[in-house]
């Protein structure tokens, strides 16, 4: 062989060897290449690449926007294949309880969409309430309500699990009223006493001394009872109404308007006495309940001074026109459930001419209408 034969020979030989070198360092580094790629794709780091390749998930989790949770999830003793497509719309909340909750919600049988309501809505305290209590499918419903209250949530769960007929709209109005609770139990100590729009019923106390500063008396024409006071602006519209009222022929008055405290205690007592306590509850409030110690109620007269009655035509037109001047009928019937109290044909309340108006077409009763408004 000539010497130049050899050297290429040699040339040859080494560059055979290095191909087989190269080839050989791509084979043994390929799934780090295949890792580059996939993490280049997807957006998850190469750790967590591996993770699905060893989970075998990756062609799934390809089809899907990169996923914070899922990233953090995948690594940890949380993670259950059969809710990667949940994992992957959940949005990550970095607190320490994150995955551990996700995770027992899923359980539960919440969907990503509503796990992200829960954490949108809710405090940690709330989500604990959650994961204390049984799955409620209306809880996105619940929590997107504008009258929906984070303190209450405890209570629409565990009514929720009691009462299945009660609609979400019903159920969050029945426990912010406090229908949940007994009774005088739990009670609201009422902050704004002179507020027209003041809510006095068996949750919400007026006080011991609380006396309106502006009563003025009815005027005669207008009244036939011994508690003749309203406060200025009822008094003025009531007596706008009995006008209106004359002017169709109707002839109405006031029966018992303010009453204070001390009454209201001696009145309820001579009905406890004389009916019993159990009866004397459905119609007479407790001393410091009663929307009389806030002057802006009245029992209204018929033109034979007896209390209305729903056959009266006093009380036709008071149901179709009171409104008009800011009155509502307070107790009415098929309602005593919610108001505490038997339908009382008589007892007005004055709220102005707004509210009354919202409260008369929205047909519900005043306690409802105050839960979903305040
Ligand atoms: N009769 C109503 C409820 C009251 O006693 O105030
Ligand atoms: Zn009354």
């Amino acid at each position: 062989m000539s010497k130049r034969r050899r050297k290429l020979s040699v040339k040859k030989t080494v560059r055979n060897v290095l191909v087989v070198i190269i080839i050989t360092v791509l084979l043994l580094n390929m799934n780090n290449i295949v890792n580059v790629f996939r993490s280049k794709i997807t957006g998850y780091d190469i750790d967590t690449i591996e993770v699905f390749n060893e989970l075998n998930i990756y062609n799934d989790v390809k089809k899907y926007e990169h996923s914070d949770t899922l990233e953090r999830i995948v690594k940890t003793e949380y993670y259950n294949g059969k809710y990667l497509n949940e994992y992957v719309n959940i949005e990550f909340h970095d607190d320490g309880t994150f995955l551990s909750n996700i995770n027992s919600l899923l359980g539960m049988g919440y969907k990503a969409s509503e796990i992200n309501t829960i954490y949108d809505k809710l405090s940690l305290d709330g989500i604990n309430s959650v994961l204390d209590n049984d799955y409620y499918n209306d809880i996105v419903n619940v929590l997107n309500l504008k009258y929906f209250n984070r303190d209450n949530i405890d209570r629409y769960l565990i009514l929720s699990t009691k009462n299945k007929e009660l609609s979400y709209e019903d159920l969050v109005t029945y426990v912010n009223i406090g229908l949940d609770k007994e009774y005088y139990t739990d009670v609201v100590n009422v902050s704004k006493k002179d507020d027209i729009l003041v809510i006095v019923n068996k949750y919400h106390f007026l006080g011991k001394d609380y006396v309106p500063s502006d009563l003025v008396a009815i005027d005669k024409k207008y009244n036939r009872g011994n508690n003749n006071l309203l406060r200025k602006e009822a008094k003025e519209a009531f007596e706008k109404m009995c006008k209106a009222a004359l002017d169709d022929k109707i002839t109405i008055y006031s029966g018992s308007a303010y009453r204070s405290y001390s009454y209201q205690q001696n009145l309820y007592n001579r009905y406890v006495a004389s009916d019993g306590f159990k009866k004397a509850e459905t119609f007479s409030a407790r001393a410091g309940y009663s929307e009389h110690q806030t002057g802006l109620a009245t029992d209204i007269l018929n033109s034979k001074l007896d209390y209305i009655s729903a056959s009266d035509k006093e009380y036709d037109w008071l149901i179709n026109n009171s409104y008009k001047f800011g009155f509502i009928l307070r107790y009415p019937k098929d309602k005593e459930e919610i108001t505490g109290y038997m339908y009382e044909e008589w007892h007005f309340r004055y709220v102005g001419v707004d509210v009354a108006d919202e409260v008369y077409k929205s047909k519900l009763t005043y306690d409802e209408y105050v839960a979903r408004n305040f």
